[in-house]
């Protein structure tokens, strides 16, 4: 948990960006049942964590820049000893106001009633509708109730806009304690990879070792992952979101394990595929070359001014040239990128924004092209290779191989740094560990 401070001067900084003439509204997601009477465990929305670090469900945080006194009004959960003997301690209104910043306080079943006041005689409204219908027809309701007092003096604001705008920019810059945040989230992901890398061995399940990540995150003080642990041996490495789990692994898979640890509600997301018998076959080796070399040559590429795009280029040339060279497609590697080919091996990006979220928030072009990195912004650099078992057309050595690799990297002033750079990925490394 960050200091107060921390979060006081992310406000700052977004009532800024704001102007006197905006507001915003950035609330929680409703709890959602699993099944029966159970809940998913709750897990803030980031934009909350971001501006309060407030963990409660049902809590809506108001910004108002232009207001004279009550710019920053949370709404949350009342303290109410019976409900917190069930569900835990509540920060309650006060806690609201002392510990989280609020200059006004008031219960979350208010909202209601007060939104219209708040929100009333500026010109935008920032606020990402489409998340909850139950709030997007609350804040509809306002302002067509709004619409009907501007003769009182009370009236709409005249345009809705997405957070995307101003707060989701703040959050692609990572500040320092961000960046820390994230390291302790990819030091425990590179212990959790390696103890799967040590524990996995032909005869052992894919949930054993999703067990064992998933403990390696908990025991360090991490949240857990920060999205579902995928494990997949042998041909389930070639399914993109395999979260199954459920198989055995055979001698001779190769094992493929992305997963990432949440720390301070930060996620690291590493990707990495081994062989389960410690030692990989001339086939496995032949493919995992061509995505090692990739991955390596395009994690040399992250630097300020540089584009996702061309990180996504680099590797989408050199991959076709490999499968060109690996007899899974033929012609031209022009050719096969131009009719995209590739795509029957290469399917998903190389780089998503990372931070509170996984693919975390942020615009990916300025006006219809990708933006240059900078300083402060955290990428994945995650090529991969995978050749489903029954393709069409395929060396039979290449069948069900699944490879992929991927790093989280910090874009600097003089060019990048690997967060996850101590988890191993050369052969020998990787070989090593695993025995
Ligand atoms: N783990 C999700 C991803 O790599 O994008
Ligand atoms: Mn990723
Ligand atoms: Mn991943």
């Amino acid at each position: 948990m960050f200091d107060p401070a921390v979060f006081a001067s992310r406000r700052e900084a977004y009532l800024k960006a704001l102007g006197p003439d905006a507001v915003a509204i950035v609330r929680s997601l409703p709890e959602r049942l699993r099944n029966g009477d159970a809940y998913h465990p709750f897990r803030q929305h980031s934009d909350v964590l971001y501006l309060t670090g407030f963990v409660e469900p049902d809590a809506t945080l108001v910004l108002r820049p232009g207001a004279e006194t009550e710019k920053v009004v949370m709404f949350v959960r009342p303290r109410d000893p019976e409900m917190e003997t069930w569900d835990g301690k509540r920060a309650g209104l006060e806690g609201a106001k002392e510990r989280y910043g609020a200059d006004a306080a008031y219960p979350a079943a208010e909202l209601r009633t007060r939104l219209g006041d708040l929100i009333c005689n500026v010109d935008e409204l920032h606020y990402a509708l489409g998340l909850d219908d139950d709030m997007d027809l609350m804040v509809a309701a306002t302002l067509a109730r709004l619409r009907k007092t501007e003769k009182k003096g009370k009236r709409p604001p005249r345009a809705v806009v997405d957070p995307r705008v101003h707060l989701h920019e703040l959050r692609l810059h990572k500040r320092p304690e961000e960046l820390r945040a994230l390291a302790t989230a990819s030091k425990i992901t590179t212990e959790a990879h390696l103890a799967a890398m040590h524990a996995g061995r032909p005869g052992a399940f894919e949930h054993e070792l999703e067990a064992v990540i998933n403990y390696t995150f908990r025991r360090r003080g991490g949240a857990g992952p920060g999205y579902a642990t995928i494990v997949g041996a042998g041909e389930n490495a070639t399914i993109l979101h395999y979260i199954a789990n459920s198989c055995a692994i055979a001698d001779g898979d190769l094992v493929l394990v992305d997963a990432g640890c949440e720390y301070d509600h930060y996620t690291a997301d590493i990707t990495r595929t081994w062989p389960a018998s410690g030692t990989f076959t001339p086939a496995q080796r032949d493919v995992y070359d061509l995505v090692l070399d990739t991955q390596k040559t395009a994690v040399a590429l992250a630097r300020p001014g540089a584009t996702i795009d061309e990180i996504h280029d680099h590797c989408v040339r050199r991959l076709t040239e490999g499968m060109i060279r690996l007899g899974l497609l033929a012609g031209t590697v022009d050719d096969r990128i131009a009719d995209a080919a590739y795509k029957k091996f290469y399917m998903h990006g190389t780089s998503h924004w990372l931070g509170l979220d996984v693919h975390d928030v942020g615009a990916y072009t300025r006006g219809g092209v990708a933006r240059p990195l900078e300083p402060g912004m955290v990428i994945t650099v995650e090529p991969g290779l995978y050749v489903p078992a029954d393709a069409e057309g395929v060396p039979d050595r290449l069948r069900g191989i699944g490879i992929r690799i991927e790093d989280d990297v910090v874009i600097t002033t003089g060019g990048h740094e690997v967060l996850t750079a101590s988890c191993p990925k050369e052969v020998d490394d990787v070989e090593r560990a695993c025995r």
